[in-house]
This record gives structure tokens, C-alpha cells and sequence, in this order.
């Protein structure tokens, strides 16, 4: 018989209420015969504050022998920025190998946006997962001071860029428009941005049936808002994709949608799914935070475990629930977790 190991770390803030709700939804659209185990961690700023620690050694092992991780939202003014976020989150995706970080984008029919009515939004971008910025590949000289130098280096390998490109196209190929824009800027940054360019178009004679296209990144935020439609699959790195993919979500429907999967292509570790959206500390615990993105990130973990159907039902669920959302009357959490789980199970 079929199971899921399922890890789960709710996290900070807003983090426990729309885990709590994206739980829901996954055991009412289980089959019976699929044995759902779920483990939760404490880890995010209550263990750091108790502790001191992030993510010990342990936990990381014994996170990794689990089928996937569905994780809240990492981070708290109480905690100083960064801890939270390089020593857990970022930990997270660099010991799981999660290269490729998933974030589609659909802009679902009647939802609330300044692009209502454009029903053919519906691009994903691939953001370049472990590399980039974000390695902490930096440091600061004379820190403090009028003479203060500090660097932040942009690790690009050919290795890393190669294979989240060749994932993007493979994505590509498989969707009915078949196109794959590369988003950098190399214009400007001339070694990363020529590397990448140059492994696009080698890796590109492997799929003679995707239309490739080229965008700096400055020019692919007006394309997001003024022309969303031309978009298929875009693949990006890290900082650049961090930065589209909350425009995305602003432009398709809000925050409160945008779900993501941190996913290691190859299986080898578990992959990782989460709202795009933070703890949001201002609004935590008082039952107003949308789950919808933590249970669209749920049927994405889904679709990775081979639950096709399963997925689909979700995000069928959510379209219809959206349609059926009234812009005059708010719902609690818990409600529209509710919600979807009886239009999932019906
Ligand atoms: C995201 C977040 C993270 C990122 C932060 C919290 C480290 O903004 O998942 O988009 O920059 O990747
Ligand atoms: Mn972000």
C-alpha cells in the first residue's frame, strides 16, 4: 500500500495557522488506501529564542529521511534578520540540494488583481535554488566604519546553472506553448550573465521544439505587468527569481496564492514545499492569514510524490473556490481551510 512520510515545520508567525489548514486539505484529499504520517519539527525563532539553535545536525538527518517537507514561514523581528532565514530556510535548500525552485504563477479566474480579466496568465518561473547571492560569499572589511568595503559575491558554476536550465527546458517541453525565457542581466554582469547565456543556448539544441527568448531583468518586470501573457516557463537565478516571483504573485492574485516547491530533481533528498509568502508577524495568530498558498503548495508536494490526480483536485478546488469568494465578507483561516477540504473531499 501507498504512503507519505510527510516532515512538517509550521514554523514562524502565520506559519502554524496555514499548516495547520494545508494538513487539513491533504488528509481530506488522500485516498483511504494512502497512509498519511506527518512528523512535526519545532524549528523558527520560539526554538532559537529556547535554545539557541536553528537546525542541529540531528534534525537535519532525521529530516531527510522523509518523503517531503511542507513548511510554514521562517522568521521574526524578535530574532536578528538573517539567523533565521541562512541558518534554517537557506540551510534547508543548500543540504537538500533543492536547485530548482518552482514558482508558478496562474492567474485564476475572478480573483482580485490589477490584472483582472487576462485569463492567460500562466507562466512558472525556475529559480536557480542553491547558487547565486546566496551562498554567503562575502564579508566586510573595516565594518562600521566611513571605510566600510562589504561584498556579497554571486556564485555561478557551470554545473549548477547547467542543471536547473536543463530542468527548465524539460519543463518546457512538456507544456502545449513550449517556450522558455532566460531572465539575467548581462549586460552588466558580464561573467555570470555570459555563462548562463551560453549554457541556455547549448543546453537549447536538445530541445529543437522549445522557442527560446532572452530578457534582462529590469525589462522582464514591465513584461510582467504590462504583458504576463507572453510568459510560458522562465528560468532565473536565485536573486532575480526571488525578486519576479513576488511580483508575480502581486500581479496574479496576491501573496496570499503564490505557492513553491524547493525541489531536488534528482530524489536523492526530500523536497520542500512552502508558500512563497513570509511569517507576517503583524497579522499572526489572529486567524485572518489566507492558507490558499500553503494548500496550492500542498498539491505541488502532490504532483512531486506522483499524486497527479490528487493535486489537480486541489487547484481545481481552489479555482472554484475563488469564484465563489465574496470581496465583501472575510473569512477566518480556518474557514477557507474548511472550505477546500469539503470541496476536495466531495
Ligand atoms: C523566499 C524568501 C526567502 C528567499 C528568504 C526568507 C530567505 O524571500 O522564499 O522567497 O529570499 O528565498
Ligand atoms: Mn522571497
Amino acid at each position: 500500500s501507498r504512503s507519505i512520510n510527510l516532515a512538517v515545520i509550521p514554523g514562524d508567525g502565520i506559519g502554524q495557522e496555514v499548516v495547520a489548514q494545508g494538513l487539513k486539505v491533504l488528509s481530506a484529499v488522500l485516498p483511504e488506501d494512502v497512509k498519511l504520517e506527518t512528523k512535526e519539527y519545532d524549528l523558527g525563532a520560539t526554538r532559537w529564542h529556547r535554545t539557541g539553535e536553528t537546525l542541529p545536525d540531528a534534525e537535519l538527518e532525521a529530516l531527510r529521511h522523509h518523503d517531503a517537507i511542507l513548511l510554514g514561514a521562517i522568521g521574526d523581528p524578535s530574532v536578528p534578520s538573517g539567523v533565521l532565514e541562512r541558518g534554517l530556510l537557506l540551510k534547508l535548500r543548500f543540504a537538500f540540494d533543492h536547485y530548482v525552485n518552482l514558482r508558478p504563477s496562474k492567474l485564476f479566474p475572478s480573483t482580485a488583481t490589477p490584472l483582472a480579466g487576462r485569463p492567460d496568465i500562466d507562466f512558472v518561473v525556475v529559480r536557480e535554488g542553491t547558487e547565486g547571492p546566496y551562498t554567503g560569499n562575502g564579508g566586510s572589511l573595516r565594518t562600521g566604519t566611513p571605510a566600510e568595503v562589504a561584498t556579497e559575491v554571486s556564485v555561478n558554476t557551470a554545473y549548477g546553472v547547467e542543471r536547473v536550465v536543463r530542468d527548465a527546458y524539460g519543463r518546457a517541453n512538456s507544456r502545449p506553448r513550449k517556450k522558455l525565457t532566460l531572465v539575467h542581466k548581462n549586460n552588466v554582469l558580464v561573467y555570470a550573465g555570459h555563462m548562463w547565456k551560453n549554457i541556455f543556448d547549448k543546453v537549447g539544441q536538445e530541445y529543437p521544439e522549445v522557442t527560446t527568448d532572452y530578457l534582462h531583468v529590469d525589462a522582464a518586470t514591465i513584461f510582467f505587468v504590462t504583458q504576463p501573457e507572453r510568459f510560458d516557463v522562465i528560468v532565473t537565478d536565485n536573486l532575480f527569481g526571488d525578486i519576479l516571483t513576488d511580483l508575480a504573485a502581486a500581479v496574479t492574485g496576491g501573496i496570499g496564492l503564490a505557492a513553491s516547491g524547493n525541489i531536488n530533481p534528482t530524489g536523492e533528498f526530500p523536497s520542500m514545499f512552502e508558500p512563497v509568502h513570509g511569517s507576517a508577524p503583524d497579522i499572526a495568530g489572529q486567524g485572518k492569514a489566507d492558507p490558499t498558498a500553503t494548500i496550492l503548495s500542498v498539491a505541488l508536494l502532490l504532483r512531486h510524490l506522483g499524486y497527479e490526480t490528487e493535486a489537480a483536485r486541489i487547484e481545481d478546488a481552489v479555482a472554484a473556490d475563488l469564484a465563489e469568494r465574496d470581496g465583501s465578507t472575510t473569512r477566518t483561516t480556518d474557514e477557507t481551510g474548511d472550505a477546500l477540504a469539503v470541496r476536495v473531499a466531495g
